[in-house]
Formats: structure tokens, C-alpha cells, sequence
């Protein structure tokens, strides 16, 4: 995979949030013209759902908003594919709590909500129980946002 800046989503399924969020910033990556400079990707902690298309609430959703999802198949961390990455953005605690027992220096990783100037620390909450694809949305179109402005603005990106 290529691009100047490479960025990877991280949730514990890759059903859920971390394709959402994979899918809507690739999408806003691809209107502000960069898709040649940023690669996306995704990935979850856990293994149950690998090789399984993103759940139908998130798909719901992507199809709302008509932003693509296409080919997505759930995929599990790859320790060793983590160095590859600029930017290592998890969806809650857990997930960072994860990375660090499977080796990722804890300075690598940021909570989404990192990029939300006025949510930061605040967690993705896990829709699979619960149904709230709608606030998982929100979250994740803000930070998307957020990361896009300031990867931009970091000058990482060789336009
Ligand atoms: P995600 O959601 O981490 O946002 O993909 C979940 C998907 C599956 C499970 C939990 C959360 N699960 O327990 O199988």
C-alpha cells in the first residue's frame, strides 16, 4: 500500500466502527482529491468477524449517506503491519488497552475523539448491543474531519 500518510482505524470487531470510520474518511479523503496521498484501512482486536462485510447498522448508514464500503471484509490487527502506519486511531479504551498487550507503544496510538476539539477523551461507544449507529456516525464524520485537518495542517501530505 502506498500514500505519503498512512491511516489505520482500530475497533474490536471491524464491523461496526472502524469500518464506518474507515469508509467515511476514505470518502472525505477522496473528495478533497488526496486519495493518491492517504491510505486507509482498518482493522479489529478481536478475530470473530474476520473476512465478514461491515454490519448491516453500519452499512445502513454508509448507504444513507452514499459513501462507499465496497469490498470491505473485516480484518484482524496485524502486530507486525503497525509500524507501516502514521496514525493509529482507536474507538474507545479498550482498543488502545489492546494495542499496548499486542506491543504498540502507547504514544502511537489516539483515541478518534482526539480530533474533536470539544470531545476530546470521550469513547465510541460500541454499537453492537446497543444499535446506536447514529451517535457512532456523528463521532466518526467529526473526527474524520478533525484527522483530515490536521493531517493537513502537520503538511504531511506532498500535494
Ligand atoms: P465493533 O463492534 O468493534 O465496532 O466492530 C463489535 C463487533 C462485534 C462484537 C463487539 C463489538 N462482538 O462481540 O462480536
Amino acid at each position: 500500500m502506498h500514500g505519503d500518510v498512512r491511516v489505520l482505524f482500530v475497533c474490536l470487531g471491524n464491523i461496526c466502527r472502524s469500518p464506518m470510520a474507515e469508509a467515511v474518511f476514505r470518502n472525505r479523503v477522496k473528495e478533497e482529491g488526496l486519495s493518491e496521498h492517504v491510505c486507509v484501512s482498518s482493522c479489529g482486536t478481536g478475530d470473530w468477524h474476520v473476512g465478514s462485510p461491515p454490519h448491516k447498522g453500519t452499512r445502513h448508514l454508509l448507504d444513507q449517506k452514499g459513501i462507499s464500503y465496497d469490498g470491505m471484509r473485516a480484518k484482524q490487527l496485524d502486530a507486525d503491519e503497525i509500524e507501516s502506519y502514521d496514525y493509529i486511531v482507536a474507538m474507545d479504551r479498550q482498543n488502545v488497552a489492546d494495542l499496548i498487550d499486542a506491543g504498540v507503544p502507547q504514544e502511537r496510538i489516539n483515541l478518534l475523539s482526539d480530533f474533536i476539539s470539544d470531545k476530546r477523551g470521550l469513547e465510541v461507544p460500541d454499537p453492537y448491543f446497543h444499535d446506536n449507529f447514529d451517535v457512532v456516525y456523528e463521532l466518526v464524520d467529526q473526527g474524520s474531519e478533525g484527522l483530515l485537518r490536521h493531517i493537513l495542517a502537520s503538511q504531511e501530505v506532498r500535494t
